[in-house]
């Protein structure tokens, strides 16, 4: 754990990084706990990655987050992994040890948080659907099985990657393969986005009425790449309706505590961001 009275060096790569709140985020953590840290975003292109994570390494840097596009091509760059990690064959998270990255993948735990503290969900028990079986997918549902839901499906247009991800996952637990279409007649506790359509303006081609009553409905990402998703949710009859922000703070709170031993007051910084 690197000493709280000298700076640390975070940051956040992605390309774009741009917009990215978690500098805001982690420096709100770092201001509430007294942590003389440095929190930056940083533009990596996919090719310098693995020559800028030895560099960063090099001059002494204690952690970073990994955003688009850099979570799965993370995952060989790291000398050592968690299960969560290896799980969701992705990282989000990298701590320095002396030998080099410790890879982890906090985004499962930040979603569940999100949904069970702050949203009051309860995952025990219920039919839950994930949409989609990309990496955004596969790194959520170790940390939902564990939660003990009724049903676990993973669905998405075409049935071989669901497959795939429910036979590697199958010695932690059943998930159900599916695709979209197939889910007609099904209905739904929680219904969680986790395609990238979104992010152009799109949404899965779903079959109607696959929400339960008192059905959630939650998309992993925020901001306008969740409105097509959450709009047709609400015109579906979903009660509630969520978009990622929460997991956003919760999954930048555990990186925190991995970092620095400290685990920060997430609802003040949530209110913050919804503000805008
Ligand atoms: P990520 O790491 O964000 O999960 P990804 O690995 O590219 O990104 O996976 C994107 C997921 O969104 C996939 O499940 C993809 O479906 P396909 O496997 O059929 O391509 C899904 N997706 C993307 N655009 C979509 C759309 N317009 N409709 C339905 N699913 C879509």
């Amino acid at each position: 754990m690197p000493d709280a009275n000298t700076t640390s060096r975070y940051a956040v790569l992605g390309q774009p990084v741009a917009h990215s709140k978690s500098p805001l985020i982690h420096a709100r953590f770092a201001a509430q706990a007294h942590q003389s840290l440095r929190y930056e975003a940083i533009e990596v292109a996919p090719a310098d990655l693995a020559t800028a994570l030895a560099a960063f390494h090099a001059e002494g840097w204690q952690g970073f987050n990994l955003t688009l596009p850099h979570k799965t091509a993370a995952m060989a760059l790291c000398k050592t992994h968690s299960e969560a990690a290896e799980r969701a064959g992705a990282v989000n998270t990298l701590i320095r040890t002396e030998e080099g990255w410790h890879g982890d993948n906090t985004d499962g735990t930040g979603l569940v948080r999100d949904l069970t503290r702050n949203l009051g969900v309860t995952i025990k028990g219920k039919r839950i659907a994930v949409l989609g079986a990309g990496g955004a997918a596969r790194g959520i549902l170790a940390p939902l099985l564990a939660e003990i839901p009724r049903e676990l499906v993973i669905s998405n247009r075409n049935p071989w990657k669901p497959e795939d991800i429910a036979a590697a996952l199958k010695p932690l637990g059943n998930i159900v393969p599916r695709t979209h279409l197939s889910l007609k007649g099904d209905r739904f506790d929680l219904i969680i986005n986790a395609t990238s359509a979104g992010h152009h303006g799109e949404i899965p081609r779903l079959p109607p009425a696959l929400f339960a009553t008192g059905a959630v409905a939650y998309d992993l990402n925020y901001g306008k790449a969740a409105e097509p998703f959450l709009g047709w949710a609400r015109a579906q009859g979903a009660s509630i309706v969520s978009d990622g922000l929460g997991m956003l703070v919760e999954q930048a709170a555990e990186a925190f505590r991995l970092w620095r031993g400290i685990n920060p007051d997430t609802a003040a910084v949530v209110a913050e961001l919804r503000q805008g």
